[in-house]
């Protein structure tokens, strides 16, 4: 797809691309730091449409700063620019299964894209994992996320044995 490395590699550290799309500077994969999250949140908002400051702020305190090691807020930068995000988190024992590690959220920039960040950022994230003794990654996906589904499919994620099931609760508005 992206034609610049081997299929299943991802790039080298001088091909994260700038805003046109162009070469730009290495890319790196580090935890999130305060400074980084005007960035995310824009980032977040180009794919959701929604400027969400306060839910970010509670997201970095929970994983960003608070995570112990079992919850991983990642980010990659090419040059000084964040391109791209991961969350993520080791859960113990929930519905009878040994500890596994859980991504529930990915973005990478729109204009940034197919070139291998996002297979950076989860390579990272179950490094992170395995280095606590985990053997499972799990993620839950909208089913008509294609893009998503692809990204994952692509990175050997597989239907697992969990199944999601949903009640709307409260009286409606
Ligand atoms: C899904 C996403 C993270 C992929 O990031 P990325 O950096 O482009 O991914 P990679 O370059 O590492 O791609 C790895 C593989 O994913 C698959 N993939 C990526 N983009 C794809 C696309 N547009 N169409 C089909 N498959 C695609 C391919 O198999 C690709 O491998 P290939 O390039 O060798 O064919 C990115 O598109 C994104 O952020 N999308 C929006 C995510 C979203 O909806 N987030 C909100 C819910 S949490």
């Amino acid at each position: 797809m992206r034609g610049k490395t081997p299929r299943g590699q991802p790039p080298g550290p001088a091909a994260a691309a700038g805003p046109a799309g162009e070469a730009s500077a290495e890319l790196q994969v580090r935890p999130v730091r305060a400074a980084d999250l005007p960035d995310v949140i824009a980032l977040d908002a180009t794919v959701t449409g929604l400027h969400k400051a306060d839910y970010w702020q509670r997201v970095y305190r929970r994983y960003g700063v608070g995570g112990q090691g079992l919850r991983h807020f990642l980010v990659a930068v090419a040059g000084a620019r964040v391109v791209g995000f991961m969350i993520g988190e080791v859960r113990d024992w929930e519905f009878g299964s040994p500890p596994c590690g859980w991504v529930f959220a990915i973005d990478v920039d729109p204009h940034a894209r197919q070139q291998g960040i996002g297979t950076r950022l989860l390579a990272a994230m179950r490094e992170r994992f395995e280095r606590v003794g985990v053997r499972m990654l799990r993620t839950m996906l909208a089913s008509d996320n294609h893009l998503i589904l692809s990204f994952f499919r692509s990175q050997g994620m597989r239907a697992g044995r969990l199944i999601p099931l949903e009640l709307e609760i409260g009286a409606p508005g």
